[in-house]
């Protein structure tokens, strides 16, 4: 029997994830929305092309989370995105009810589903839908630093003019523009990459990498980006549909890992059947140390508004 996607909001990054999972053959997908329409004929349009790409998959679209039940993953990406001059938390009040709302009918009609959340500000959505879901912890998880690297990774490559296949990267804590990419743990086949560039070629590139929502919202100008975030999303269902025990960044529970004491914060994880499968502890430097404990000092006091919201 194939594996159940349900992909909440039909939007940008939904339709983009859809489209992502229907063409590595993950599974059959349910886009839902509350548009009524949007979400049905962007997934008729989904299944037509699957003849074209030899996917064998069925993508439908609904109003009704009733059509998700039974879901082994279902993603979140209801709600706002920003605009030109909002920053990530500008969005929390309204998309903490958005995110609450889906995640409470999304659990109800699939029980023993992981989550992942995609909705902004990324780490604050992550809380909410751990907090009303029930779910436990290695279940709910949110996708940020999967793109992130994915920005990282491609601005090195381009920057060294080899293939962002080779280069390999890792990045902690929130996602905003105080998150954490990590240097020192970042090679190109195996070459630290301090050897390949130098220290002020690698500190634009890695406020770029901070900077990266932003950049792509000021080129737009009527939303975020979509592409990278819906690939980066489908991989995630992907390795814990398939249990590939990916190495990835990804925003997780955290208890005694890092120092966290209990929230929700971009870290190292393995990936795989059963959800966060671990928290990868890396031995950080007091400067890379004081970075992190900075960001998630920033998503610790959105975590105290969703609890005022919620
Ligand atoms: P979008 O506006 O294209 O799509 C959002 C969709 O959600 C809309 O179609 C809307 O009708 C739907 N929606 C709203 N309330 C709903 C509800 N109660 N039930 C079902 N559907 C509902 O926005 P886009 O570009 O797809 O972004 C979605 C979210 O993802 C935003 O919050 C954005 O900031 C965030 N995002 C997060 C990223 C990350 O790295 N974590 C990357 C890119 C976007
Ligand atoms: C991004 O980083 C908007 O969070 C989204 O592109």
């Amino acid at each position: 029997m194939r594996k159940k996607i349900s992909v909440i909001g039909a939007g940008n990054v939904g339709a983009t994830a859809a489209q992502a999972l229907a063409a590595a053959g993950v599974g059959d997908v349910v886009l839902v929305d509350i548009v009524e329409g949007l979400a049905a004929g962007k997934a008729l349009d989904l299944y037509e092309a699957t003849s074209i790409g030899g996917f064998d998959v069925r993508l439908i679209g609904s109003c009704n989370m009733a059509d998700t039940a039974g879901s082994d993953v279902v993603i979140i990406t209801s709600g706002l995105a920003r605009k030109p001059g909002m920053s990530r938390d500008d969005l929390l009040k309204k998309n903490t009810e958005i995110v609450a709302q889906v995640t409470r009918a999304a659990v109800a009609a699939s029980p023993n589903t992981m989550l992942i959340v995609v909705s902004n500000p990324l780490d604050a959505m992550t809380y909410v839908a751990g907090k009303v879901s029930g779910l436990a912890k290695n279940r709910v998880m949110g996708m940020a630093g999967v793109l992130d690297v994915a920005r990282y990774r491609s601005f090195l490559g381009e920057a060294l003019g080899v293939s962002v296949t080779d280069v390999q990267a890792m990045l902690l804590g929130g996602h905003g523009d105080d998150m954490v990419p990590l240097v020192r743990y970042t090679s190109v086949s195996g070459i630290p990459v301090t050897e390949l560039l130098s220290e002020s070629e690698l500190a634009v590139i890695v406020e770029r990498t901070r900077k990266g929502g932003i950049e792509i919202v000021n080129l737009l100008k009527t939303g975020s980006a979509y592409y990278a975030p819906g690939a980066a999303a489908a991989q995630m269902a992907q390795a814990i549909l398939q249990d590939k025990k990916r190495v990835l960044a990804c925003c997780a529970w955290c208890e005694a890992e890092y120092g966290v004491g209990g929230g929700f914060v971009g870290v190292p994880v393995v990936l795989g059947a059963g959800g966060v499968e671990k928290v990868i502890e890396l031995k950080l430097t007091s400067k890379e140390k004081a970075m992190f404990d900075e960001s998630v000092a920033h998503v610790r006091q959105l975590f105290t508004q969703v609890d005022g919201l919620l």
